[in-house]
């Protein structure tokens, strides 16, 4: 097991920087995900991590060891890449059994070892078929077996699951955790999705064009992204991010109308440095009036279309301005398409991002309305 240090990482292809100036440290035993969207630099930075790409600059430690000029074989580090890349003319045990092998470890430990992992991951009536007659499913577990069969310092995760249908990404995302917390190790995984990233994660690493955005706990994430990029890609349905004017503004609270003049005082850690702004609500923040919660604004809107998903309701909702929301209600409510409806904003569910892209309030408070109505109720009864 082994802590990871990345200091300064620059990585270039030429004359291309796709890694800038990388600085993240893994704590040991820590799930960290890298989630990002396509071609922000992710697999790039855990191949750096691997060994299998140099870095331009910087330093890479696991561990006690600086490793940044270590080869891949001595780094203590295991991969598991989204092409299962098994061999095709070996058995499920040959393939896991592979690295033992290489390593001239004694056949009854090969045995032993290979039959503990596949019982791990529950393969073991799979040892001497072969890749092409399983599933998915089977072949990543299989792939996942050939990386924790070495018990290696740090395993590194490259879009494992992306190749299997969401039934089964589901499941097997369920058993990677059980997988990390019975294993206790350091684990790295890079993804695109961020609902996997939010399920998984210990920590958090967004990168955007080859620069870390931010780096935290997912609800810290999804709480206090700590600007615009992170609030719009942390969260599913995406945060509603509207055009806004300051009309007034001092270091503790900024009023800013929007969406053909509505308006809204919120707190912020620094006043605003133009009039430009954009405020950002989550659409599970825009309430129905009879949830009997208070709020800070009700604004009244048109829906435009509604998406009936059983547990949850989505609605489209013109607000005046141009401006259309996305509001996340329950199953049972009845909102329809053509309905006006009101919706209630509470101002410290409120996000408000400079011209820069830059978040000035602190970010929404997590406690959910609902359980300060229970907490009320509770202590008044
Ligand atoms: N060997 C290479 N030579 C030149 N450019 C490369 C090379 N490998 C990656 N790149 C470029 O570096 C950038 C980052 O690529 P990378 O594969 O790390 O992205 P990613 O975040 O993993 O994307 P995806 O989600 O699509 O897998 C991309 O612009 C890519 O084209
Ligand atoms: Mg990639």
């Amino acid at each position: 097991m082994a802590a990871v240090q990345l200091a300064g990482v620059h990585k270039q292809f030429g004359d291309i920087p796709v890694l800038n100036n990388v600085d993240i440290d893994i704590a040991d035993g820590e799930f960290m995900v890298f989630v990002g969207p396509s071609g922000c630099g992710k697999s790039t930075l855990l191949r750096t991590i691997s060994g299998l790409e140099k870095v331009s600059a910087g330093q890479i430690r696991i561990g006690e060891r600086d490793v940044t000029r270590t080869p891949p074989a001595k780094r203590g580090v295991a991969m598991v890449f989204q092409s299962y890349a098994l061999y095709p003319h070996m058995t499920v045990f040959e393939n896991v059994a592979f690295g033992l092998r290489l390593a001239r470890l004694p056949k009854d430990a090969v045995r032993e070892r290979v039959n503990e992992v596949a019982k791990t991951l529950q393969i073991e009536d799979q040892l001497d078929r072969k890749p092409w007659s399983l599933s998915g499913g089977q072949r990543q577990r299989v792939a996942i077996g050939r990386a924790i069969v070495r018990n290696p310092d740090v395993f590194l995760f490259d879009e494992p699951l992306s190749n299997l249908d969401a039934a089964l990404r589901v499941q097997m995302r369920l058993e990677l955790i059980r997988l990390h917390r019975r294993l206790q190790a350091t684990m790295i995984y890079v993804t695109h999705d961020q609902i996997e990233a939010m399920t998984m994660a210990d920590r958090i690493v967004v990168l955007n064009g080859g620069v870390v955005e931010q780096i935290g706990g997912p609800l810290e994430l999804y709480h206090q992204p700590r600007n615009l990029f992170v609030a719009g890609f942390i969260g599913s349905p995406k945060m509603n991010l509207l055009n806004a004017e300051v009309t007034a503004a001092d270091d503790h609270q900024a009023t800013v109308t929007f969406g053909g003049g509505h308006e809204i005082t919120l707190p912020v850690e620094q006043a605003p440095s133009a009039r430009s702004v954009t405020l950002g609500v989550r659409p599970e923040h825009l309430v129905e009036p009879d949830s009997q919660r208070a709020s800070d604004l009700t604004i009244g809107g048109e829906i435009a279309v509604v998406e009936q998903l059983g547990g949850e309701t989505l609605a489209h909702v013109a607000i005046g301005g141009d401006n259309t929301v996305q509001v996340r209600a329950g199953g049972d409510s009845e909102m329809a398409m053509g309905d006006t409806v009101s919706l209630g904003i509470l101002a410290r569910q409120c996000h408000l991002f400079d011209a820069s892209g830059m978040a000035l309030t602190a970010g929404s408070a997590p406690v959910p309305s609902d359980s300060e109505n229970v907490a009320t109720a509770a202590s008044t009864s």
